[in-house]
């Protein structure tokens, strides 16, 4: 049985994932965490199965030499293509973004009509057809892959016209299809909320998979009987494959709390 105060494990290719852990720190305020971005190998969302199957197994791999009591994949990439390699590659509980995602999208859509967004990998996956159809079969889903998200977000260009741009030429069609709710089924996009909800339009709702996706966690660590005592006193800590600097400004920019400092791992000796 793992320690009930041991850190809880988030990883991300890169930045995006910051957006999953903000929420679990507001959702789960006495949990310590560990997080990991592949800064060094993103984006996952061009990449092979093969490939996004064996980062994400070395990242888990680092995660559990901090004794983590649980493991989170803060990336809708790989989640699709990973998830249930890593369940049985631990005997800790492994929580994904696309099911939560899923599920708000089914709860909140009033027409039936609901688009995704995501990387290459993910949208190719069709995992949020496939849960969105296991909830409800009469669900119309349209996706489309946005790749040049990602850069833009690591590039810190959340409000630019270059975004602007880019989001309407990816997102100007989609409007055709009535959605009345949108994904943002990668964990790099809520960064972008402001300019993609502005192209959408009110009707359109934006839904960010990380709200149910803590939540998830929460119900599954109180089901395990793993949330933490509170006694030890939350710490975070943050691990990169490169690049600290330009993460931590970043994290500092996302996160409710002082993030300081990150280490750099060898990612490729796990
Ligand atoms: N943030 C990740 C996701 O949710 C990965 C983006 C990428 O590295 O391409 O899919």
């Amino acid at each position: 049985m793992p320690d009930v105060n041991a850190p809880i494990g988030v990883f991300d290719s890169g930045v995006g994932g910051l957006t999953v852990a903000k929420e679990i720190m507001r959702q789960l305020p006495g949990e310590s965490l560990v997080y990991f971005g592949d800064t060094a190998r993103v984006p996952y969302g061009s990449k092979s199965g093969q490939t996004v199957c064996k980062y994400s197994r070395q990242i888990v791999n680092f995660l559990l030499t901090k004794q983590v009591k649980a493991i989170v994949i803060a990336c809708n990439t790989a989640s699709a293509l990973a998830r249930e390699e890593l369940e049985e590659m631990v005997n800790i509980p492994v929580v994904d973004v696309v099911r939560p995602g899923a599920k708000m999208a089914a709860d909140d859509t009033k027409n039936n009509n609901i688009g995704i967004i995501g990387t290459e990998s993910t949208v190719k996956s069709g995992i949020y057809e496939q849960f969105l159809h296991q909830i409800n079969p009469e669900i119309t889903v349209v996706s489309k892959a946005c790749p040049l998200f990602v850069p833009l977000v690591e590039e810190g260009l959340l409000e630019d016209r270059v975004t602007e741009d880019i989001v309407s030429r990816y997102l100007h069609d989609m409007k055709e299809y009535r959605i009345d709710t949108l994904v943002l089924g990668c964990t790099h996009y809520p960064l972008l909320r402001g300019v993609i909800g502005r192209e959408m339009g009110e009707d359109v709702r934006l839904i960010n998979p990380a709200y149910e996706t803590a939540k998830s966690l929460k119900e599954l660590l109180k089901k395990e009987n793993l949330l933490a005592s509170g006694r030890a006193g939350r710490t975070h800590a943050y691990y990169v494959s490169d690049g600290v600097e330009r993460f931590v400004a970043f994290a500092d920019s996302v996160l409710p709390c002082r993030v300081g400092n990150a280490q750099v791992v060898d990612i490729e000796a796990y």
